[in-house]
């Protein structure tokens, strides 16, 4: 049966309090409107539908940076959530099967939650499907009214609901689905005849039951249907997601020490056996595979590091970043664009930036690559089993051959030739006698003054 997704992203969202459009507010890294998009491109939908209305030439953008296919569609004036589906009706035009109905600032359903409801529409022969949830605060969630047969009879916005229906706690996720005709035509009879003066799409359940229809309603966990309405609630989703994201970690056989201090984003990989130290947090594009080990107080965005590698304490990785088999970044090591080959080593105080360091090339103390020179960047090349001395300065664009020596406390303005010793500082003297002789005269100096 082919299926199509509405997605609601209209709404103003005032109590953010902000002059970002509510659904482009990170959640992981990515916008809670991407986080819903994903949710959504699980069902492969025929049809993908995005409603924007407040701050929707953005919300617009960021949907078609998602996925270039979908259809937008604008909800000019916020008129309520039934409004907003009724918009979609031009781009459904010809369309006939399942419709679901997804918010964007609702960003934690589950894949597998869409599934059962897709299935429960099927088994009970449902026109509408609705997605619950067993809330701990039900507050000012919508409340689902039951039949004695368990069937959905009716949602009732909490301002319009009785004191004995608030005290129901299965509430409306906003999610359902529904087949598209009828849905649509359901929708044309809606009114706003409620305290908001809004178009309820929670509205169309008790159509349906006056047109003899079957309704139905699914449940699902709280923690997937939290809603993001202020930040008070984006925090939460925050921690909702790092519960599950970690959670998830450990089944797939990474080793976190202490979970709670770790920070994923919506898409980082990492493989098995992979063991992540204390207080890391890892911003979005990030692979970790099999057998490394990042090290506690480690920052990490848009980098790959590979099998038995090891990172940190305290490195930091940023984008264009490629970590080979077994090499090593350590503490206060900052990388950006740059390869380090397998077995390759800058264990401490470094910056390492649009470079490329060969097999086994060992990068001292130190080391800084000079690859801004106020203008443009240039890139470094140190070629493999080099070793480049502490407290280097390379100049970039240079190049130091494989097996060249750099002297410690270099500058390196031009390349070193393969197997070279390049050593570029002032030569040592040695006055004989001198430290001595120095010392006394500045404490007699002291002396003097103090007299
Ligand atoms: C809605 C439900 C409520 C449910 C809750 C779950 C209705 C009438 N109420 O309330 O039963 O418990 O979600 O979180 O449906 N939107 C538009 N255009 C509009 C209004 C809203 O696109 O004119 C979008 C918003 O961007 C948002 C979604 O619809 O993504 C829900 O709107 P919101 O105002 O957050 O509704 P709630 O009060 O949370
Ligand atoms: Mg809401």
């Amino acid at each position: 049966m082919p299926n199509a997704v509405i997605l609601l992203a209209a709404g103003q969202g005032t109590r953010m309090r902000s002059d970002l459009p509510k659904v482009l507010h990170p959640l992981a890294g990515a916008p809670l409107l991407h986080h819903a998009l994903a949710t959504a491109a699980s069902l492969d939908p025929d049809r993908l539908i995005v409603v924007t209305g407040h701050g929707g030439a953005a919300v617009g953008e960021a949907a078609l940076d998602f996925d270039p296919t979908i259809r937008l569609v604008e909800q000019a004036e916020q008129k309520g959530t039934a409004h907003a589906v009724l918009q979609a009706a031009p781009a459904l035009e010809g369309f006939e099967g399942d419709v679901f109905v997804l918010f964007a600032d609702t960003p934690l359903i589950r894949p597998e939650t869409l599934e059962r409801m897709r299935a429960s529409r099927r088994e009970g022969a449902s026109a509408i499907t609705v997605l619950g949830f067993h809330a701990a605060e039900p507050g000012a969630y919508g409340r689902l009214i039951r039949a004695p047969d368990g069937s959905l009879e009716a949602i009732v916005e909490a301002a319009e609901a009785s004191p004995a229906q608030l005290a129901e706690t299965l509430c409306n996720s906003g999610l359902m689905a529904a087949d598209a005709g009828t849905l649509l035509d359901l929708l044309g009879a809606v009114r706003a005849d409620n305290a908001k003066g809004e178009y309820y799409l929670t509205d169309v359940v008790a159509l349906a039951r006056a047109r003899g229809l079957a309704t139905a309603v699914i449940a699902c966990g709280e923690a997937e249907t939290l809603g993001v309405n202020s930040r008070a609630d984006l925090a939460a989703a925050e921690a909702a997601f790092q519960a599950r994201a970690r959670a998830e970690a450990m089944a797939n056989g990474v080793t976190l020490t202490a979970p709670e201090t770790v920070f994923f984003a919506h898409d980082t990989h990492v493989g098995r056996d992979v063991t992540i130290a204390p207080n890391v947090v890892f911003g979005p594009g990030v692979t970790v595979e099999t057998d490394a080990r990042i090290e506690a107080f480690c920052h990490l965005e848009g980098c790959h590091v590979s099998a038995g590698a090891i990172v940190g304490p305290f490195a930091r990785l940023r984008p264009g970043t490629e970590v080979g088999d077994g090499a090593r970044v350590g503490n206060f090591v900052e990388v950006k664009n740059a390869v380090l080959a397998s077995g390759a080593k800058a264990n401490h105080l470094a910056y390492i930036g649009d470079t490329e360091v060969g097999e086994r090339a060992n990068v001292g103390a130190g080391t800084i690559t000079c690859n801004y020179d106020g203008v443009s960047k240039h890139r470094t090349e140190i070629g493999p089993r080099a070793f480049i001395g502490s407290n280097t300065a390379l100049v970039a664009p240079v190049r130091v051959g494989a097996d060249a020596v750099v002297g410690a406390g270099s500058t390196i303005t031009r390349d070193v030739a393969p197997g070279d010793l390049a050593v570029a500082r002032a030569r040592q003297e040695a006055k004989p006698g001198l430290g001595a002789k120095l010392m006394e005269r500045l404490r007699a100096a002291k002396r003097k003054v103090s007299d």
